[in-house]
Formats: structure tokens, C-alpha cells, sequence
């Protein structure tokens, strides 16, 4: 599908103007590049104020060697390049190019930056995989997916400097266009108002508040916050993990005032999401209630040497990690084939993409529980 200004103008103009229980007009590829810039300039921002934050000297301090420092500066260069790519790709469309937000990212200091940057990444490898079915263009597709390979070898080098596994699981979580939302819009403090609105919106948040290591079967803390109906009945919540095949539906209890303990299933590995949802026939834009929350799951696998003559200091640092097995993504190892979410094509009709309305505004939701954790275990 080709798609012109005129197209992305009358699916703003439609979503404005949807009523509440309308579907959400299927997302067109102008969208879907203008989603992708939305998230690239976030990246760009952050890369750029964390090499300008910390110095060359602060990076060496934490640990990190001339190799690894060169490494990050090609991390933001990469970044900064998919902008310009995808700038070019939207004004050539005939649209009118999202431009770079105003930003507020909780990092203080070499060991946050990274571990945020870590998550970023991750959530940028889910992105661009949830957001491939619905790309209709090919050409676009196969930009879009050389993108990908990009943001996962980032995040596999991330993971790995930090002692975690590069490739935690088979498959990765593909995450739909509002779970994204919902993880990226507590950096977003306000756009240009120029910025085309996209049908995009976040869920309540969902933080993870204890620190606790992840493993399969051990049990987490979630809070629900900003958006969250504190009055819901809860004895039909339900906590589901995004993966490839479908929803893995954990153990979840209520203990009141937007607070769940969730147990991690087996079946995830990794930087994994979850949701809240209503009923545990599904996970879509239809009945998730908060979430997602970000959560690395699986044992750290130390240092690589890489990162540094004497590694990153951090991960070497020694890990009072339970020894279980790690979980592997997929079980018994099949491939794909449970039933596809498919929460892109059924949202509810949605208050449109604008950062600046306040969506999820000083929140800092599961991203900061992850990151906040990957710190907390990386000190
Ligand atoms: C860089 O520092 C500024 C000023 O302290 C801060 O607002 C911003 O969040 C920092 N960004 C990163 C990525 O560390």
C-alpha cells in the first residue's frame, strides 16, 4: 500500500473523531515509519546525552575499555542514522516527518545509562518485530527488518557487556504499537505539536517494584499506577507474557490498591513483558488492563572480556544469583504455532498519540523497573 499525505491526514482526522467503541482504523505504513522515527529520535536523544553526560574518562571508570567505548559511539551513530534514514523515507512519501521530542530519562550515571540503554534496545528489537505484519509495502518491510537486525545485534551487545545472555531465547517478543507506547511514553515529555498524532496509546502503567531476581518461579512484584482503575475487580486479572506464540499466562495475585505478585513461567527468557489482563482468552488492545512491565527473566552469564580488559567492572563484579536453569523461550523447542496475537487489527478506538495530553506523563513505568533492577543487580 502506498500511502500519501493525504492519507495519513484523513487517518488522523478518523481517529480524532472515532467513537469510543469503534475499531481502530487499520495502522497504514505512514504510520508505521512515522512510529518507528518516534522511536528512533528517543534513542538518537538518548545516546547522544548519555556520550555527552559521561565521559570518555567516566565509561573507562565503569569499566568499559576504548573498544567498548568506540562500540557505543557507533550504537548512537546507527541511531542517529536510522532518523535521518527514516526522515528521508516519510518526506519522500509525501508525509510530513515526526520530529524529535523533548525527553527525561532516569539515568544518573555510567551503570544507568547503559542498563537503560540495554532495555531501549530490547524494546526497540520487539518493536520493529510487532510492527512487521502489519507493514504492507515490501520495500518497506525489508528497511524496516535491516533496521531490526540492527537493534538486535545493539541490544545482543549490550546484554552481553552487562553479563547477560546475548540470546536469552529462540524467538524474541514481538510487542504491538500501544505496549510500545505504553514502555516509551514516560521518557516523552512533550512533542512539537507539528508532530503528526499517531494511533497510538499507552495502557496504565505496570511497574515492577522489588528487585528481586527473575527466575522461573520466583515471584515478582507489580504495581499498577497512572490509568489504573483502582476500583477494577480483580478476581478476573490475569497476567500474560508477550511471546511469538501467543500469550504465556502466569500465576497472578491481587493483594490490593493496584499491587499483584506475578510468579515468572517457564516458557520466557530474557527481557520479557507483561500484561494485566481481563479473562485469559487473550492478550490484545481489547482487554489489557496495565502493562506492559519489563522483566528480565534468567540467570546472568557473567562477563565477556570484550567489553574491556577487565570487563565491565559491574557485571564482574560477583553475582549472588540462584543457579537455576535458564528457561529457554520456547519450551519443547517447536516452532512457532500457537495463535498469533493479533491485537493490531482489533484495538479499541483510542485517544490519539500525543505526548504532549499527558498520556502516562511522570510516570516512569516497567522500563524504570527494569532498569532500576538491572542496576540494582549490576551495583
Ligand atoms: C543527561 O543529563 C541531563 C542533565 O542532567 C539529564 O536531564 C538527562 O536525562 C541525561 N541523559 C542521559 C541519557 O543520561
Amino acid at each position: 500500500m502506498k500511502f500519501t499525505s493525504a492519507v495519513v491526514a484523513g487517518a488522523a482526522v478518523g481517529l480524532t473523531y472515532a467513537n469510543p467503541v469503534a475499531k481502530r482504523a487499520a495502522i497504514n505504513d505512514a504510520d508505521i515509519l512515522q512510529y518507528a522515527l518516534t522511536l528512533e529520535h528517543l534513542e538518537a536523544t538518548f545516546y547522544a546525552e548519555g556520550l555527552k553526560n559521561y565521559t570518555r574518562q567516566d565509561f573507562a571508570n565503569a569499566g568499559l575499555n576504548a573498544a567498548a567505548y568506540s562500540n557505543l559511539q557507533m550504537i548512537a551513530g546507527d541511531e542517529m542514522s536510522h532518523v535521518q534514514f527514516l526522515t528521508k523515507a516519510l518526506t519522500a512519501a509525501g508525509a510530513k516527518p515526526v520530529e524529535q521530542c523533548t525527553y527525561a530519562f532516569p539515568s544518573t550515571d555510567v551503570a544507568s545509562f547503559l542498563a537503560l540503554g540495554n532495555v531501549l534496545e530490547g524494546v526497540g528489537v520487539s518493536a520493529y518485530l510487532g510492527a512487521a505484519a502489519s507493514i504492507m509495502d515490501k520495500t518497506y518491510l525489508t528497511a524496516a527488518a535491516s533496521i531490526l537486525t540492527v537493534e538486535a545485534r545493539h541490544s545482543a551487545y549490550l546484554r552481553a557487556a552487562l553479563g547477560e545472555a546475548a540470546s536469552p531465547q529462540p524467538f524474541d517478543d514481538p510487542l504491538d504499537f500501544n505496549e510500545v507506547y505504553t514502555v516509551a511514553s514516560p521518557f516523552i515529555v512533550s512533542c512539537p505539536s507539528s508532530n503528526q498524532m499517531l494511533p497510538v496509546k499507552a495502557f496504565p502503567s505496570l511497574t515492577m517494584s522489588s528487585m528481586a531476581a527473575a527466575m522461573t518461579g520466583s515471584k515478582v512484584q507489580l504495581t499498577a499506577g497512572t490509568g489504573f482503575d483502582m476500583s477494577m475487580d480483580t478476581s478476573d486479572l490475569y497476567a500474560a507474557f508477550i511471546t511469538v506464540t501467543g500469550p504465556v499466562w502466569a500465576p497472578l495475585t491481587s493483594s490490593g490498591s493496584g499491587k499483584f505478585t506475578v510468579t515468572i513461567p517457564s516458557g520466557v527468557a530474557g527481557q520479557s513483558y507483561v500484561v494485566l489482563t481481563k479473562g485469559n482468552s487473550q492478550a490484545t488492545d481489547d482487554n489489557i488492563v496495565a502493562g506492559p512491565a519489563i522483566i528480565e527473566v534468567g540467570p546472568m552469564v557473567g562477563s565477556m572480556n570484550d567489553c574491556g580488559s577487565k570487563s565491565m567492572s559491574m557485571s564482574s563484579m560477583s553475582w549472588a544469583m540462584p543457579t537455576a536453569t535458564p528457561t529457554k523461550g520456547m519450551g519443547s523447542g517447536s516452532m512457532p504455532s500457537g495463535s498469533m496475537p493479533s491485537s493490531t487489527s482489533s484495538a479499541s478506538s483510542m485517544p490519539s498519540y500525543n505526548a504532549a495530553s499527558g498520556m502516562g506523563a511522570g510516570s516512569i513505568t516497567g522500563v524504570l523497573g527494569a532498569v532500576m533492577a538491572a542496576v540494582g543487580l549490576l551495583l
